[in-house]
């Protein structure tokens, strides 16, 4: 049985003072699930990953950075490395938002030399794959989100698949309030479990859980959290509200 699991992406928003309080009252709210029935963690900016991971660590809510460098150390201004994000408290680390490969411009390549690094570091990354609303239109869905897969885990063993989280976020759904219906989220989801099925073999596939993102909110969650292959959801906008983000974590049980 795959665990629930609700992750928060808080962007660039925050400060010092209302990440912590955020960090507490999802963690206070949460408490009950997050021990056993349902695995939380909260992504806040790098420059607060230190005080929430502080702030929560009598809790069994989990800590993530929204992004990660590969390369270990040495003259690469304004990087992060994965053993700089677990020394200040990170377990998960996301790789590729489509903020990044859209916004930033970060390559399929890149992203792939994240994951990879996320895991040799002793990190649990979140590869985030996902189609534009053209790409969707022009039938393309399924080929943009396998591109995603090989190239963002190229050369993973099974070993370290076994590490990775895969985040289902269609781009036109994202901060958009035009959430993927139950069934559109479902069909995306059961590719991505065949094409890991495929690579990897049915029983790593059936471990692997797969996270839908874009627009969910307090009262979509249930319905999406239904489907066969939605093992748990990746929320923006709706994690910036305690009050939202915890009722989306008991509905996800
Ligand atoms: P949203 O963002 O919930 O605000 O649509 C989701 C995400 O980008 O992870």
């Amino acid at each position: 049985m795959r665990k629930p699991f609700i992750a928060g992406n808080w962007k660039e928003n925050t400060d010092s003072q209302s990440s912590v309080a955020l960090a507490k009252a999802v963690a206070a709210g949460s408490a009950e699930l997050a021990r056993e029935r349902v695995s939380v963690a909260m992504f806040p900016p790098f420059v607060y990953l230190q005080a929430v991971a502080r702030a929560v660590s009598s809790f069994a809510v989990a800590v993530g950075a929204q992004d990660v460098y590969f390369e270990p150390k040495g003259a690469f201004t304004g990087e992060i490395s994965p053993a700089m994000l677990k020394d200040v408290g990170c377990t998960y680390v996301l790789c590729g938002h489509s903020e990044r490969r859209h916004v930033i411009k970060e390559s399929d390549e890149l992203v792939g030399k994240k994951v990879a690094a996320a895991i040799g570091g002793g990190l649990l990354p979140i590869l985030c794959v996902g189609e534009l609303l053209d790409e969707r239109d022009a039938g393309k869905t399924e080929q943009v989100v396998e591109r995603h897969l090989r190239t963002g885990l190229a050369g993973l063993s099974a070993e370290k698949m076994s590490a990775v989280t895969i985040a289902y976020e269609p781009v036109w759904a994202i901060g958009t309030g035009r959430t993927a219906t139950p069934q559109q989220a479902q069909e995306v989801h059961q590719f991505i479990r065949g094409w890991l099925a495929k690579a990897y073999g049915r029983n790593l596939a059936q471990e692997i859980r797969v996270l839908y993102g874009g627009s969910v909110k307090p009262d979509n969650a249930k319905e999406l959290m239904a489907q066969e292959d939605v093992d748990g959801l990746l929320v923006g906008g709706a994690s910036l509200k305690a009050d939202d983000f915890v009722s989306i974590i008991r509905a996800a049980v």
